[in-house]
């Protein structure tokens, strides 16, 4: 599988097989994460990696948006439910200044893609999740003050085919009555401006 591949093919997963995760394939990810480009080489990431089956519920409980939807609107199974998940940090004493805090959420999408991408290159699926309660997951995970959490990532085998349609009037995903997952794409024409704004 080549990059290009990679991103064509990889669709957020939201329903996964009852298989786990193994730390090795987790460390990869994390390997790929902590060498994305980052503005000043500042490296404000840091991930908690978590495999372990006692700690997945509790962070299930506290995340949301379409991955908690009942499982006839295609949700996950109790059984289906993510098999690992990635925590992003943000290590505030890294921040250098009040004004960082645009570069560093940056910093962290291309370190979560490179993390997305090396998962799926594995076989592994994910889900990035911004409805999650910090509140909750902080105690849990016991993480220090200095430390935001930027985003949530759900993994795990999936066990569902999401396909990338053509947006035509709504860019809303929906789920069709075969629980199929429909992820409608704006088409390139569309996003492309050729030398100056509106070029063809
Ligand atoms: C910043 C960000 C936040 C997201 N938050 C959630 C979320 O909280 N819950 C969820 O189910 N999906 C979430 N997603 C997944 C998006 O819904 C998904 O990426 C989008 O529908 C496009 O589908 P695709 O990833 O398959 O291309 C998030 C994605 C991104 C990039």
């Amino acid at each position: 599988m080549n990059i290009y591949e990679a991103v064509k093919q990889r669709r957020s997963i939201r329903r996964f097989k009852n298989k786990a995760v193994p730390y090795a394939a987790l460390e990869k990810c994390i390997d790929a994460a902590r060498l994305a480009p980052c503005g000043r080489n500042q490296q404000v990431g840091e991930y908690i990696v978590i495999n372990d089956s006692e700690v997945l519920p509790g962070i299930f409980e506290n995340i949301g948006g379409s991955i908690k939807l009942p499982p006839d609107k295609g949700g996950p199974r109790p059984d289906q439910a993510p098999k690992a998940y990635t925590i992003v940090l943000i290590n505030k004493n890294r921040e250098v200044d009040a004004n960082r805090r645009r570069v560093s959420l940056v910093d962290l999408g291309m370190a979560a893609e490179n993390i997305i991408l090396a998962a799926w290159e594995q076989g592994i699926g994910c889900c990035p999740l911004l409805f999650f309660d910090e509140a909750n997951i902080r105690p849990l995970l016991e993480i220090p003050e200095e430390y935001d959490i930027a985003l949530v990532i759900a993994m795990g085998y999936p066990d569902e085919s999401p396909v990338a349609d053509v947006a035509t009037d709504s860019t809303n995903i929906f789920v069709d009555d075969k629980l199929v997952r429909h992820v409608p794409k704006r088409k390139l024409a569309d996003v492309i401006h050729r030398n100056k704004f509106g070029g063809k």
